[in-house]
């Protein structure tokens, strides 16, 4: 089975590596020339653990391949997958933007040669199968058989390799028996798994993809809220969350209340669904009300580093642990520390970062920080210490080497990857999210003025 993956970013490079270690050959198609030549050198433009020795794998092996030709892989091609990026459009009200995906199919379709299937892999709103099937059919020679299908992605960063070998379901919307059994083939390594492929309309599968991220940046949303009223009330939110993420019904997955959620999908998605639903004439309440939510919430959390710092960070130094929208991953799009940073400048204070492999990119979206080379040395004379971002090497710091490093022993954990006790009894004034503040012992002095 030949394949031509068109776009390789996250999606189309993590699938397209995983395919040609399903046995099939490969062509991931870029026209970003530069990322194209690393890719020929050996070197990854993203961050995603395991990516780099399976791709390494499969092209010694001769099953994968990259290139910025579109035509050749595509004419030679069984299936043709869009992978491009769906972004919000720029000037609207919050749409997505689909002219990487008619761009690509337009291209397509000119290289047809004989009967293929065109499935779209990037996150697309409802009836945009329909109108990528209309693009080809212009622009194809005449007498060329092709399908249109639809193959949603549900993959993490930071454990997309996994996600895509083991998902817990594959969606395909496709028309034609043709082309359904063609996907069924395609996924049929998944079956020794077990895998659940659940095969549907086109409307069906792309709504599928909206509707799970609308719903998981629901559960984050509410939990953050709930952790909102703990602080209020005394009640501690990792409790909570535990009490009734045991409940089967509920399930404890996304129940981490932290500063918002961001990245590549969650902002996007839902944001061209509310807008979607508008436009049908169904608008999703409970989804304008989350967009919301969330997006106050980035922006309040400054509020309470500034509040941790007695109300004022004019010229305070903050050290930030963390810059990734989640670990394990450097993509940047739409983090929290986008706006948490930027807010907290605005208020005068300094910003020092480290985050482990986001930072290059950070670089490019954030002014005036001073970017460090480890943890620690963001602390050096810092008055405040904010982790944003949880990845794992920030879960065991020597807590006297911290509080030595800083001027005043301040503590915001944004992800709660501390025990308040814990943190408290080793000098710090330490404020977390939806849970008690804690204070350090009498006779430990938080703020220490000066001196390490
Ligand atoms: N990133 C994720 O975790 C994730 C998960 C599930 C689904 N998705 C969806 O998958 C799609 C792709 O997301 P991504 O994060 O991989 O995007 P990305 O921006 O990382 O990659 C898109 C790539 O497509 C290339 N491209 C654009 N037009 C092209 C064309 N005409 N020909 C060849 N290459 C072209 C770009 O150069 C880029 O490298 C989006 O719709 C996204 O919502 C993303």
């Amino acid at each position: 089975m030949r394949i031509a993956m068109i776009g390789t970013g996250y999606v189309g490079l993590v699938s397209g590596a995983c395919f040609s270690e399903f046995g099939y050959t490969v062509t991931c198609v870029d026209n970003d020339a530069a990322k194209v030549a690393s890719l020929n050198e050996g070197k990854m433009p993203i961050f995603e653990p395991g990516l780099e020795d399976l791709v390494a794998n499969n092209v010694r092996a001769g099953r994968l391949s990259f290139t910025t030709d579109l035509a050749g892989p595509v004419s030679e091609a069984d299936a043709v997958f869009i992978a491009v990026g769906t972004p919000t459009a720029r000037h609207g009200e919050g749409y997505a933007d689909l002219t990487y995906v008619f761009a690509a199919a337009e291209e397509i379709a000119k290289s047809l040669k004989d009967y293929t299937v065109v499935v779209t892999k990037s996150t697309v709103p409802v009836g945009t199968g329909r109108k990528v099937q209309r693009v080809i059919a212009a622009s194809a020679q005449k007498g060329i058989e092709f399908d249109v299908a639809s193959n949603p992605e549900f993959l993490r960063e930071g454990a997309a390799i996994n996600d895509f070998m083991r998902p817990d379901r594959v969606v395909v919307g496709a028309e034609s028996e043709r082309a359904r059994n063609f996907l069924r083939e395609l996924y049929r390594p998944l079956y020794l798994n077990e895998t659940p492929v659940l095969v549907t309309s086109l409307e069906t599968a792309e709504l599928t993809k909206y509707a799970a991220n609308a719903f998981l940046a629901t559960k984050i949303t509410f939990i953050n809220e709930i952790a909102d009223l703990c602080e209020m009330t005394g009640a501690d939110v990792q409790e909570v969350a535990r009490g009734i993420g045991l409940d089967g019904r509920i399930g404890k997955k996304f129940l981490h209340a932290g500063p918002g959620y961001g990245g590549s999908c969650f902002p996007k998605d839902t944001l061209a669904l509310v807008h979607q639903a508008k436009q049908a004439g169904a608008p999703l309440r409970i989804v304008e009300a989350v967009v919301e939510v969330n997006e106050n919430r980035k922006h309040r959390m400054a509020g309470r580093i500034i509040n941790a710092c007695q109300g004022n960070v004019s010229g305070r130094n903050i050290a930030v642990l963390g810059l990734t929208f989640k670990p394990n991953t450097d993509d940047m799009r739409d983090a929290p520390s986008l706006a948490i940073i930027p807010n907290l400048q605005g208020a005068g204070a300094k910003v020092r970062a480290y985050d482990p492999e986001g930072m290059p990119e950070a670089r490019k979206l954030l002014n005036d920080v001073m970017f460090c080379d480890s943890a620690y040395d963001t602390m050096v004379d810092a008055d405040c210490l904010v982790i944003l971002t949880e990845w794992n090497e920030f879960r065991s710091l020597d807590l006297d080497r911290v509080r030595g490093l800083m001027r005043n022993a301040v503590m915001v954990d944004l992800r709660n990857i501390y025990r308040p006790e814990e943190v408290a009894a080793a000098g710090f004034n330490y404020t977390s999210i939806g849970r008690q503040g804690a204070q350090p012992p009498k006779g430990a002095r938080a703020v220490t003025a000066g001196g390490r």
